[in-house]
């Protein structure tokens, strides 16, 4: 008989401490609640906490690298080096531009872009022009590559990083998944020309929905500033009088004071939210760690996991377990999983770039064997002991 919990435990939650109300509440009563004096506050916090010259707030990630790639100039005869393993909204921003997302595979452990990856990738889809890099079907230069740091797991940004000076590429992190990892013994949002942190609701910290830049460029940082708000050259908060300029057709990317109240909290209690994540994936890794067929993820590549996500793989044992049994029988155990991700060459609107599948045979078996299990700072340590007595009774007898 199944043993299920009484309640559904979902894979990710926010957690938002009673302070964080309390200054939403504030921001509510000033009279001022779009962007302003939380917003810079949050600006400045951030940049201090990540060691970057220039934080930029926006309403989301997505916006984040939509923006970095206007400020670089992308147009339609680019191109861009995207992991297969990632959400859409690192690809969908490029073809924004009518550039082309050229994909790489990943390794096969942290299912990241590495050297070996990106490097093969620019051997069979490139030539060299000029000193830059060609794409050889349809033309195009290539002009940045966007490691994604998936679960939080960092990318080797040495390598990747000098593979870029060597083709004058632009590095454009899609951190969305690693506040606060560190690479090295530095923090996340100071290793290429711009990265790209998420605050949506599951994230290391929320703001509900938000995301913020940072870039140690000034030019791109002023662009920035000027394209996440109608290209309107001063910002509302600034503004003397009634009069302004629009120098350019911008986007509507700004975030409100109300976003922002709750991310200085956020913010400030980011090592006590990181650390129970740390947690937890400690107890998953020491309790899952004798049980067959089931692979968990190594703690770090070269410095800090942000633990944003808890990924494991399945062996397909044929009417035994494998990852969709897996997720079948936690559901009914009441609990929740999630999959990261589904490939980008699988999906309907990727298939008009004609990626060939045997390119990609790491991101393809991670594709068969991948399962986040619920990793949140909130999980109480019964909602631990649901997931390890869950995941040890799917395993049991196998
Ligand atoms: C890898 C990755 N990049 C970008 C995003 C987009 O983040 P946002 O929802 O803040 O736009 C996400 C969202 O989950 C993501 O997982």
């Amino acid at each position: 008989m199944i043993t299920a919990r009484k309640t559904f435990l979902p894979f990710a939650l926010p957690l938002i401490s009673e302070r964080a109300v309390e200054e939403v509440a504030a921001v509510l009563r000033s009279g001022w609640v779009t962007s302003g004096p939380k917003v810079r506050e949050f600006e400045e916090e951030f940049a201090r906490y990540t060691g970057a010259e220039y934080a930029l707030a926006l309403n989301s990630a997505t916006a984040g690298l939509h923006l970095a790639l206007e400020a670089i100039g992308l147009c339609s005869e680019d191109a861009v080096f995207v992991p297969a393993v990632t959400f859409t909204a690192t690809a969908e921003t490029v073809c924004y531009f009518g550039a082309e997302p050229i994909l790489t595979d990943v390794d096969p452990i942290f299912n990241l872009m590495t050297e070996s990856t990106l490097r093969e990738a620019i051997r069979r889809e490139c030539v060299l022009s000029k000193g830059n890099l060609v794409h050889k079907k349809t033309g195009k230069t290539v002009r940045a590559i966007m490691p994604v740091h998936l679960a939080g797991a960092v990318c080797e940004m040495d390598a990747l990083n000098s593979i870029a000076k060597e083709y004058h590429l632009y590095v454009i992190e899609d951190s969305a998944h690693a506040f606060p990892a560190a690479y090295k013994g530095r923090r996340i949002g100071t290793l290429g020309d711009f990265t790209v942190f998420s605050f949506y609701a599951t994230k290391g910290i929320t703001t509900g929905e938000g995301g913020m830049v940072t870039t140690r460029h000034p030019h791109f940082a002023e662009r920035i500033k000027l394209m996440r708000l109608h290209g309107i050259n001063r910002e509302t908060f600034d503004r003397p009088g009634w009069y302004y300029e629009v120098v350019s057709p911008g986007f509507k990317y700004n975030m409100s004071d109300i976003a922002a109240a709750i991310g200085v909290v956020q913010l400030s209690e980011a090592e006590e939210l990181w650390k129970r994540r740390i947690l937890i994936s400690e107890i998953y890794r020491s309790e899952f760690s004798d049980l067959p067929f089931l692979h968990l993820p190594l703690p770090a590549n070269d410095g800090d996991h942000s633990w944003h996500l808890f990924r494991v793989e399945v062996d397909r044992v044929r009417g035994k377990i494998d990852r969709d049994i897996l997720c079948s029988e936690l559901k009914k155990r009441n609990i929740g999983c999630s999959l990261h991700f589904i490939p980008l060459y699988e999906h309907p609107f990727y298939q008009r770039f004609g990626y060939d599948k045997k390119h990609y045979p790491n991101t393809d078996a991670m594709f068969q064997r991948t399962l986040s299990l619920p990793l949140f700072p909130g999980m109480t340590d019964g909602d631990i002991e649901d997931v390890v007595a869950a995941v040890r009774d799917v395993f049991s007898g196998l």
